[in-house]
């Protein structure tokens, strides 16, 4: 009988020992929340796809900024959902429009505590659903689109977003914002770019969370799942165009992509774990198929362990109260 010399069970035998060595934390900090906030409700309106999720009123939007700041999350992202929508999209330019505005009040409860962060995309606000605005063929143009992206990265910054989110991968729009950014005197406020943003079914759910009017697909502007090599093509060139951040999403269905853009990029990344990822666990965990926490959490460990700096995640805030319990 001769016994094995290399024995990495001796480092898994106690809580302790594996505390020890693990080379995964998770924290708070390491958690984004994302918020929707609905023009004109009266209540927090629950979203059925996504249960424990809420499209907020403007009120409950600041308990939940406040609280997401006491559990000292990394950042809240915001998402506004206007009572009229356009062609254009207009009311994503109106400093008094459902997002602007909202930035402005989260900004106010929660100061310096909890980096702002908003989305900045067209698709909330346009009648026929797309990222960007349309061409007489019905084309999303690319090119036009930047021209308001500008805008509304200055209307976001002007209302007090720290960091905003371009996330219509048009291409050029980190360039544009940033330069608008700059003109306008807004050189602090940051850029967290989509970067390898995949057209994901696993988007389904925000669908209903922001009663998306969207007929058709994004594949003429977003990734295809087939491609690798094409998202560090993509964060490469947000790098060059100015992001102070990027971002790859899906999260978990995208791990290896995730992988080899922190890997390449000396910024920090972020990952999305999205509406899909999060009804998929929810509708498991109801159905008593899988412990509910135990995979949240592993979820969670495993995107911060393929390369994630932080993670945009609906469950942040009961995880980070989860950490906190220990
Ligand atoms: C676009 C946007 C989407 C999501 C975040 N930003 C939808 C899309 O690209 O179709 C999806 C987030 C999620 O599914 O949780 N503004």
């Amino acid at each position: 009988m001769t016994f094995p010399a290399d024995r990495p069970r001796r480092l898994r035998r106690t809580p302790a020992l594996r505390r020890l060595v693990a080379e995964t934390r998770l924290h708070p900090a390491d958690f984004i929340l994302p918020v929707f906030v609905r023009e004109g409700l009266d209540e927090p309106m629950p979203i059925s796809s996504m249960p424990g999720v809420v499209q907020h009123t403007e009120q409950s939007l600041l308990e939940a900024a406040e609280e997401a700041a006491d559990l000292g999350l990394g950042g809240i992202m915001l998402f506004g959902i206007p009572a009229v929508r356009d062609a254009e999209g207009s009311a994503s330019l109106d400093p008094q429009g459902i997002l602007n505005r909202s930035i402005a009040a989260v900004k106010q409860q929660v100061g310096d505590r909890l980096p702002v962060m908003s989305d900045l995309c067209l698709d909330e606000f346009t009648d026929h659903g797309h990222c960007g605005v349309l061409t007489a063929e019905g084309a999303v143009d690319n090119d036009a689109t930047l021209e308001i992206y500008a805008c509304m990265g200055v209307a976001q910054a002007e209302a007090g977003a720290d960091v905003v989110a371009p996330s219509g991968m048009m291409d050029g729009q980190v360039a544009v914002i940033r330069q608008a950014l700059d003109d306008a005197g807004h050189q602090d406020a940051a850029i967290l770019a989509y970067s390898a943003k995949y057209a994901s079914a696993y988007y389904g759910p925000f669908r209903e969370a922001v009663d998306s009017q969207l007929q058709g697909d994004r594949r003429s502007y977003q990734m295809d799942a087939a491609n690798r090599s094409e998202g560090l093509r993509e964060a490469d060139l947000d790098l060059a165009e100015g992001a102070d951040m990027l971002m790859v999403k899906p999260a978990t269905a995208y791990l290896d992509v995730l992988s080899d853009v922190a890997e390449a990029s000396d910024v920090p990344v972020s990952a999305y774990q999205v509406s899909g990822e999060y009804a998929m666990i929810e509708a498991a965990a109801a159905n008593g198929w899988v412990d509910r926490r135990a995979v949240v959490l592993e979820a969670l460990t495993s995107i911060r362990r393929a390369g994630a700096t932080n993670v945009l995640t609906y469950h942040a805030a009961e995880a980070a109260r989860w950490l906190r319990e220990g």
